[in-house]
């Protein structure tokens, strides 16, 4: 079964776009076949990977509009051989981009349906916050995995998962996604204060029944595996964090986790 997973937080710069890369990366060394969707403006994806910037016709802002036909721009990552693609994104696509569609909130999942992307993984990369273009990863999610970067705002991670269950309610979605769990990222190793705040964060998540991963560590490599554009599992493979990348995706194909 085809999984659509959507990387969304209430903050931006929090690793989204290093955490959906490296999730491609990971489930691409299982087997999966992994498509990643930009739907930021910000074109991080580019950056990390050196990738050009494509015309707007070209990139997802097209599958927004009436005149899509299917036609997927699938740029290839990684020297994978079209086994993990991107559909890039434009600086110029924001939510006034789909302000005019009935069901503007539907418009990527019924793009899906109509020209269905064969692949085993859609990563869904957002931009931080909420607004229409989010609520449309929410509507094509299977699972949703949330980053935070730990600091002051981890501690009221608990609000954010409220405000994002709220929406998710609000869309009335059958089923609705799965929320995989929070996603801790830039740990500073031997800081008292970020032990704390895990261990508070891990006590709300679990009153509300949600999943706090281990923790990425702030770390030089991963920041130089964007600079050098190879993922962190290709450029550093015997880092132990990417056990935690394993981890996600392992949950992300467990058939046990779907709701019904
Ligand atoms: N664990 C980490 N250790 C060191 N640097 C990191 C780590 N995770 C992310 N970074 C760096 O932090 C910056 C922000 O990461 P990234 O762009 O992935 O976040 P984002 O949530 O996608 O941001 P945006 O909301 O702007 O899209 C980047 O420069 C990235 O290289
Ligand atoms: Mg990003």
């Amino acid at each position: 079964m085809q999984k659509v997973l959507a990387i969304i937080s209430d903050a931006g710069g929090v690793g989204k776009t290093t955490i959906a890369l490296n999730l491609a990366y990971v489930a691409y060394q299982k087997g999966k076949s992994v498509v990643i969707i930009d739907l930021d403006n910000n074109l991080s994806i580019n950056v990390f990977t050196g990738i050009e910037q494509v015309p707007y016709e070209k990139s997802i802002a097209k599958v927004f509009t009436e005149e899509f036909t299917g036609n997927w721009n699938l740029i290839n990552l990684f020297e994978s051989e079209e086994k993990v693609v991107l559909v890039p994104g434009s600086n110029r696509f924001n939510p006034d981009v789909i302000s005019n569609f009935k069901r503007r909130e539907n418009v990527l999942k019924r793009q899906l349906k109509k020209y269905p992307l064969p692949y085993d993984l859609i990563i869904l990369d957002n931009r931080g916050g909420s607004d229409s273009i989010i609520d449309n990863s929410i509507v094509a999610a299977t699972d949703i995995l949330i980053p935070s970067r730990i600091g002051a705002k981890t501690a009221t991670i608990s609000q954010s998962i409220k405000k994002i269950a709220a929406n998710i309610a609000e869309l009335e979605l059958d089923p609705p996604p799965n929320i995989l769990g929070v996603l801790p990222n830039e740990k500073e190793s031997g800081w008292k204060v970020h032990e704390q705040i895990i261990k508070g964060t891990r006590k709300s998540l679990a009153a509300q029944g949600i999943k706090l991963y281990s923790a990425i560590p702030h770390n030089g490599w991963i920041c130089n595996s964007n600079s050098w554009q190879i993922p962190i599992a290709a450029y550093r493979p015997g880092e132990s964090y990417i056990n935690i990348f394993e981890e996600v995706i392992e949950d992300v194909f467990d058939e046990t986790k779907t709701k019904c």
